[in-house]
């Protein structure tokens, strides 16, 4: 393994997460590409923090919702609490559940011909993550909140709206209300609702919460963000995006190939090292592997008109170098 792809693997958390009891810590690592259009995100998204609403980042997979949603949490130098959606989650994966009971005994034998015993049966009430970023202000990242059901949900309408969670009346302590604490804020991420695994989320919650509709990064930041996974040369990045970027405008949908491809092909080709990493046949056979997508793979013979086309676009790119 070349030194530069040595440096690529250990460089491959853009956002350092370093646990602490029920939250974790969150700081942007050196790999952490902050171009301006990155900054610029980022600090509109701060800004409505500030103000007090919820922040939402949508949109198609590679579009850097996660990435992003963890940086800006990060600068709010605030613990934070993670939460991953999914379709098994209920109210109380996110707000804490009855786990239980517990029986104390009271003997009393004060009389010595009378024994006295009382129990008492109370709920044992365990908080879960929602509920102690409320108590102790946090900023949440729920990511991928529309893979949770919609009504697994319903319990952020009244934090976001009335700045109050309502736990059920099981909860030993408090009225079975909890205020939320003033720096407690609320970052979401979600996919496009068309794929798989991803409900529509309830128009109520959308309602409390600012959507930043992310695309793909711009040509400079792509660049920017595979030279830095695979420790490549800016000119070699630009190559490999060039290559990448040219395959997503021509796939229906624009969707495929994300910036994953380029990151995946900067790093591999780093790895294969050399003095010239984009060098032949390594780029194409790369490049072919990364970029063909997977739910179109057919023979050989099928597959001609279409490879060319990308050999063509290889050759193209590579040619600019
Ligand atoms: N600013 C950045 N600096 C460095 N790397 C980044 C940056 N933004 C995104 N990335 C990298 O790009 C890739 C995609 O980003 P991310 O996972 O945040 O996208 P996403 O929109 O959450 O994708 P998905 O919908 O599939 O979860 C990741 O490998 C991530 O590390
Ligand atoms: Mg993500």
């Amino acid at each position: 393994m070349s030194d530069r792809a040595g440096a690529a693997v250990e460089r491959s958390m853009a956002v350092r997460i370093e646990p602490q009891d029920d939250h974790v810590w969150l700081e942007s690592s050196e790999d952490f590409v902050n171009t301006p259009y990155v900054q610029e995100i980022a600090n509109r998204a701060l800004t409505y923090l500030d103000v007090g609403y919820a922040v939402h980042f949508a949109g198609p997979p590679g579009t850097g919702k996660t990435t992003l949603a963890l940086h800006v949490a990060a600068l709010r130098r605030r613990p934070v609490t993670l939460v991953h959606g999914d379709e098994e989650f209920g109210t109380s994966d996110l707000v804490g559940n009855d786990a239980g009971y517990k029986k104390s005994t009271l003997v009393d034998n004060f009389i010595h011909t009378v024994l006295k015993t009382e129990e008492e049966m109370k709920t044992m009430w365990v908080d879960n993550r929602l509920t102690t970023a409320c108590r102790t202000g946090d900023t949440l990242v729920y990511d991928e909140f529309n893979r949770s059901r919609p009504e697994a949900n319903n319990v952020l309408l009244s934090i976001l709206s009335e700045n109050v969670l309502n736990l059920p009346r099981l909860r030993v302590s408090g009225d079975g209300y909890l205020e939320v604490h003033p720096d407690f804020r609320a970052i979401f991420t979600s996919n496009p609702e068309e794929y798989a695994g991803v409900h529509k989320a309830q128009d109520a919650l959308m309602d409390r919460l600012i959507t930043i509709h992310l695309d793909d990064y711009d040509q400079a930041t792509e660049t920017a963000i595979a030279g830095s996974k695979g420790c490549l040369e800016p000119a070699d990045a630009a190559v490999i995006v060039g290559i990448v970027r040219e395959m997503r405008a021509i796939t229906p949908g624009n969707a495929w190939p994300t910036i994953r491809a380029s990151i995946a092909i900067a790093k591999v080709l780093s790895h294969i090292g050399g003095r010239s990493p984009l060098a032949e046949p390594h780029l194409s056979r790369v490049c072919k592997d990364v970029l063909w997508p997977g739910t179109v793979r057919s023979r050989q013979t099928d597959r001609a008109p279409a490879l060319q086309q990308l050999d063509e676009i290889i050759a193209k790119h590579a040619g600019r170098r």
